[in-house]
C-alpha cells in the first residue's frame, strides 16, 4: 500500500480500543481525504490487502469503506478498486476571507468571563453568580414536566411575546419584588437584557441617530447601539447618577442603569430620576432602565424604577434572570409602553421566533410556585455575606476610593494608580478583578465581582490584591 502512504494516515489505529476498528479506520482515512492528503483520484488498497497490512480483519476496512462510500467520499469502480471522490475543501482561501466583507462594526470581542476562560483563584471577575446556589433538582422537575407531550403543544409556532404563563408571572413577581404595577400584556420576554436592547435598537433606530449611554458603562449595550448604525454619545454620571444636563437634545435612546449603575454601583437618586423623565417627556425620546442585578439587596429599601414613576410612556424596562438564576438560561423580558409594543413583538417574530417554550412555561412555574423568591432570599443572604467582606477590605485600603453600593453583585472603587498595571500584576498573584478603564474612557479604578468568588478566599485574595496596589501608589 505504499504508493499512496495510506499507512501513514492510519497509525492512530494502534493506540484504537477494542471493537472500535471499523470507526478508527473510517476516522483516520475520512480525516487524510478532508485534510487532503488522500487527494481526490487516489485508489485505495484491497480491503484485504490493507487489512493484513494493518493486522485487522478485512469486515474492520471493509466496513469503513462502505460507510466512506455511502457518505460520498469514496467511490468503488468494478474491476478497478476504490477511489477517493472527494475534493477537498481549500481551507487557506476559505481562512482568508475570500472576498465578502461585513458592514462596519461586526467585530468580536470574547467576554473576559464567556467560555472557556480559567477561573483566578481569587475570583472577583464581574458579572457571574454563584451557580452553585441554583436549585438544579427543582428546575430540572419542571423542565422536564413541560417537555412533555400533554404539557404543551411543542409541535406548533408559539407566541413571539413569549409563553403566556411566563408574562404573566413576571408581572405578578415585579409587582411584588419591585413594587411595579404591570399587566402581562406590558411583559415581551427576551433571551436576556443583550436581545431586549437589540430588539429596541431595531425598532428604534436609524442609522445616524444619537444613543445617550452611561459613561463609564456597559460596553455591550454601547457596541449593540453602534452596530445598529447609531451615534453612541457617552454621558457623565456623578453621584446622584446620570447627569441629565449632560444628554444630547437630539437624542432617541437614552440608556441608563439606575438600580444599580454599571460598573459604580451606584443608585440613581428620586430627585435625578424625576429631573430625567421631566427631560423626556418634553422631547421624543426612550429611557431604556436596564435593572440587570438589583434583586440582590443589602440595605435600603429599593427605589421606585422610572417604569412605575413615568407618566409619558417613555420607559422601557429591561430585566434579566441572568443574575438572579443563571446566565446561560438566556431568559429576560422587556416591560414596554403600548405604543411599542406590537412593533417589539414583531422585531422579536422576525428575529428568532419566540425562543424556547419550554424553558419559558418551566419558569413560569418556578416562579408561581415561589421558588424564584425563596433562590433570591437565600442567594441574597450568601452575596451580602461577600459583599461585607469585600467592602470591609476595601475601607481604609490605601490608593483606593470605595463606591459605596447596597445591590447587585460588584462594586468598585477609584484609584490614581495605574489601574490597568494593577490588575495584570494582581492577575499574575492569581487576583482576577475588573479594570475601570474597560468600561471608561478617562477614570482609573477597579471593579470586583463577588457573585463568584469563593467567601473562604475573599480575605486572602483582597490582601494580595492591597499588597500589589500598595506598590503602584
Ligand atoms: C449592565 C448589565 N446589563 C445586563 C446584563 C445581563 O445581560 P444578559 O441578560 O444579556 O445576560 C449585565 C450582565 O453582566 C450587565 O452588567
Amino acid at each position: 500500500v505504499g504508493h499512496i502512504g495510506v499507512e501513514n494516515v492510519l497509525v492512530d489505529l494502534i493506540i484504537a480500543p477494542e471493537g472500535s476498528r471499523t470507526a478508527a479506520v473510517y476516522r483516520a482515512l475520512r480525516a487524510a481525504i478532508v485534510d487532503g492528503r488522500l487527494p481526490a483520484g487516489s485508489r485505495l488498497p484491497p480491503t484485504r490487502t490493507l487489512a493484513a497490512d494493518l493486522g485487522l480483519a478485512r469486515g474492520s476496512v471493509a466496513g469503513a469503506y462502505e460507510r466512506l462510500a455511502a457518505e460520498g467520499y469514496l467511490s468503488a469502480k468494478v474491476g478497478a478498486g476504490t477511489f477517493v471522490a472527494f475534493e477537498r475543501i481549500n481551507r487557506t482561501s476559505r481562512r482568508a476571507g475570500g472576498s465578502l466583507k461585513p458592514r462596519p462594526g461586526w467585530v468580536f470581542e470574547a467576554l473576559p468571563t464567556s467560555g472557556g476562560a480559567a477561573a483566578p483563584t481569587y475570583d472577583f471577575r464581574v458579572g457571574i453568580p454563584d451557580a452553585g446556589l441554583f436549585p438544579y433538582d427543582a428546575w430540572r422537575r419542571l423542565l422536564t414536566a413541560e417537555t412533555r407531550l400533554k404539557a404543551n403543544s411543542l409541535g406548533t409556532y408559539a407566541e413571539p411575546s413569549g409563553h403566556p404563563a411566563l408574562r404573566a408571572a413576571i408581572a405578578r413577581y415585579l409587582g411584588v419584588s419591585r413594587g411595579v404595577s404591570a399587566s402581562a400584556e406590558e411583559v415581551v420576554v427576551t433571551n436576556g437584557t443583550q436581545h431586549a436592547l437589540d430588539l429596541i435598537g431595531r425598532v428604534l433606530i436609524t442609522p445616524g441617530d444619537v444613543v445617550a449611554v452611561e459613561e463609564p458603562g456597559y460596553p455591550p449595550a454601547r457596541r449593540l447601539f453602534a452596530s445598529l448604525g447609531a451615534e453612541v454619545v457617552g454621558v457623565p454620571v456623578d453621584a446622584d447618577g446620570l447627569v441629565v444636563a449632560g444628554l444630547p437634545d437630539t437624542c432617541t435612546i437614552v440608556y441608563t442603569t439606575p438600580s444599580h449603575q454599571f460598573p459604580l454601583g451606584r443608585a440613581m437618586s428620586p430627585a435625578r430620576r424625576r429631573e430625567l423623565l421631566d427631560w423626556a417627556g418634553r422631547r421624543p425620546v426612550a429611557i431604556v432602565e436596564d435593572d440587570y442585578d438589583s434583586e440582590f439587596r443589602y440595605s435600603s429599601r429599593p427605589l421606585e424604577p422610572l417604569y412605575s414613576l413615568d407618566a409619558a410612556g417613555r420607559v422601557l424596562y429591561a430585566g434579566t434572570f441572568s443574575k438572579s438564576l443563571l446566565p446561560s438560561l438566556r431568559t429576560g423580558f422587556l416591560l414596554t409602553p403600548p405604543g411599542l409594543r406590537d412593533a417589539l413583538v414583531a422585531a422579536r417574530q422576525m428575529g428568532d421566533g419566540y425562543g424556547q417554550p419550554a424553558v419559558q412555561a418551566a419558569l413560569a412555574r418556578f416562579i408561581d410556585d415561589g421558588l424564584l423568591a425563596r433562590h433570591v432570599r437565600r442567594a441574597s443572604k450568601v452575596y451580602a455575606d461577600r459583599h461585607r467582606q469585600i467592602v470591609g477590605a476595601l475601607i481604609g485600603m490605601p490608593g483606593a476610593g470605595l463606591i459605596l453600593s447596597a445591590a447587585g453583585l460588584h462594586v468598585a472603587a477609584l484609584t490614581d494608580a495605574d489601574s490597568t498595571a494593577v490588575v495584570r500584576e494582581a492577575a499574575r498573584a492569581g487576583v482576577g478583578v475588573d479594570d475601570l478603564r474597560a468600561y471608561s474612557t478617562g477614570q482609573t479604578g477597579f471593579v470586583f465581582g463577588f457573585g463568584a468568588a469563593d467567601p473562604s478566599l475573599i480575605a486572602e485574595g483582597m490582601a494580595l490584591f492591597a499588597g500589589v496596589l500598595a506598590r503602584h501608589i
